[in-house]
């Protein structure tokens, strides 16, 4: 499943460095980052998207700031979905010129700071452009702006994370876009740069992609007609990692092709956003087990961590594998193992079946780089987990 992740000589490693220490040195719960895997998962998409690809880092997936930091040395752009994650890229020396601002919900205020700096808005709605196009006319400055459509493909995920199909909540339908960028051809505070989509989060197939980009001629067509020029498509991310062992990894250089005929043919830039794809794999959340509980009908390892603080298994039923950071030797037990959240959606992995565990031993939690940490709350007045880069 992780390719990062092996025993070496009986110990955890995550990129052939071995977690244990860490973990003991820093108190658990505590995320484990590795920089390398970040780096790794770097070059792979770019040895798979065609040079000259402009990357947006989907910051909602972790907003470490040292991870922050280390994505915009790679000369990586950054996508962000409010004022709060705005504020903290440029913080970390993102410049203006590679942000890009999506969501569906901008205030006055994002939207106003937005144009201020200079950092280019992705438009969801009619309303929204028009709220745009007053901000910038009021301070009389040119906003720039990117149109999203929603391409009405089955993106074929969970449905809480869908974003690309007519009834999600995301992006124009052609013809609203349309009328959008009829209306700011009026106006000269507002310059259309671009054409966005994103279809979902969490993608094995590189299906939706091939299909979202054949839809898409039939728009950029209508745009042309309308005379609106704009120089590049954004196609969002969600390429997906594999979680479960019965999961195959995306065919990005699929994608990739589609992506590339499509640019080629339309003379436009490519702009992608992922957020998962590089961040996942990097990371594991390292747990202690306080008690092991034998029920009549089950047997719980309890954890030092919960759906407070890896909200996916709760929320959308994810699975996580999850592998004690020394290896298991002693028969096999079927576990459930659970945090101490009072209620019982609280459980990090059910039903899983490990070498007989102790308490006092540590247990990785795997592929919790993206969306992990930056789910977490204070639930119980519990306190956050640590996080550490190495
Ligand atoms: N661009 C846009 C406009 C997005 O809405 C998203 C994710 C991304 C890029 C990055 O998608 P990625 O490459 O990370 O799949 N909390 C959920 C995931 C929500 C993703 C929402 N949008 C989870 O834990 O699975």
């Amino acid at each position: 499943m992780n390719p990062f992740l092996k025993y070496i000589n009986g110990t955890l490693c995550l990129a052939g460095k071995p977690l244990h220490p860490v973990a003991a040195r820093f108190g658990t719960p505590v995320y484990i980052y590795s920089k390398e895997v970040i780096n790794e998962k770097l070059l792979e998409l770019r040895e798979n998207f065609p040079d000259g690809t402009i990357f947006h880092y989907a910051v909602k997936a972790n907003t470490n700031p040292q991870i922050l930091k280390f994505i915009r040395s790679k000369k990586i752009g950054a996508d962000v979905v409010s004022l709060g994650e705005l504020k903290r890229v440029l913080k970390c020396g993102f410049k203006p010129n590679s942000i890009v601002f999506s969501g569906v919900g901008k205030s006055e205020e994002e939207i106003r700071f937005a144009i201020k700096k200079n950092i280019l808005l992705n438009i969801e709605c009619l309303s929204e452009a028009l709220r745009v196009q007053k901000l910038a006319t009021s301070l009389k400055k040119a906003a720039r702006v990117s149109l999203r459509i929603n391409p009405d493909v089955d993106a074929d995920t969970h449905p809480y994370i869908t974003t690309g199909f007519r009834e999600n909540k995301f992006g124009m339908a052609q013809e609203e876009l349309i009328e959008v960028s009829q209306k700011l051809s009026q106006s000269s505070c507002v310059i259309v740069e671009g054409l966005s989509f994103h279809i979902g989060s969490q993608r094995l197939s590189d299906r939706p992609y091939v299909d979202a980009f054949s839809k898409l001629s039939e728009v950029v067509n209508a745009l042309k007609a309308s005379h609106t020029h704009f120089k590049h498509i954004n196609m969002g991310g969600g390429f997906g990692i594999p979680y479960q062992m019965s999961e195959k990894p995306i065919l990005l250089s699929e994608i990739a092709r589609a992506a590339k005929e499509f640019t080629r043919k339309w003379g436009l830039e490519l702009h992608c956003e992922p957020g998962r794809y590089l961040l996942a794999q990097s990371g594991v959340l390292v747990t202690l087990i306080e008690y092991i509980k034998k029920t009549q009908a089950k047997n719980f390892a309890i954890v030092n961590t919960g759906m407070h603080h890896l909200a996916r298994p709760a929320l959308y039923g994810a699975f996580h594998n999850i592998l004690p950071l020394k290896q298991g030797r002693g028969s096999i037990i079927r576990y459930e193992i659970v945090g101490p959240i009072c209620e019982s959606a609280d459980a990090i992995g059910k039903g899983r079946d490990l070498h007989e565990l102790n308490e006092g031993e540590f247990l990785a939690v795997c592929d919790v780089g993206a969306y992990g940490f930056v789910m977490a709350s204070n639930y119980n007045l519990q306190p956050l987990p640590k996080e550490i880069l190495v």
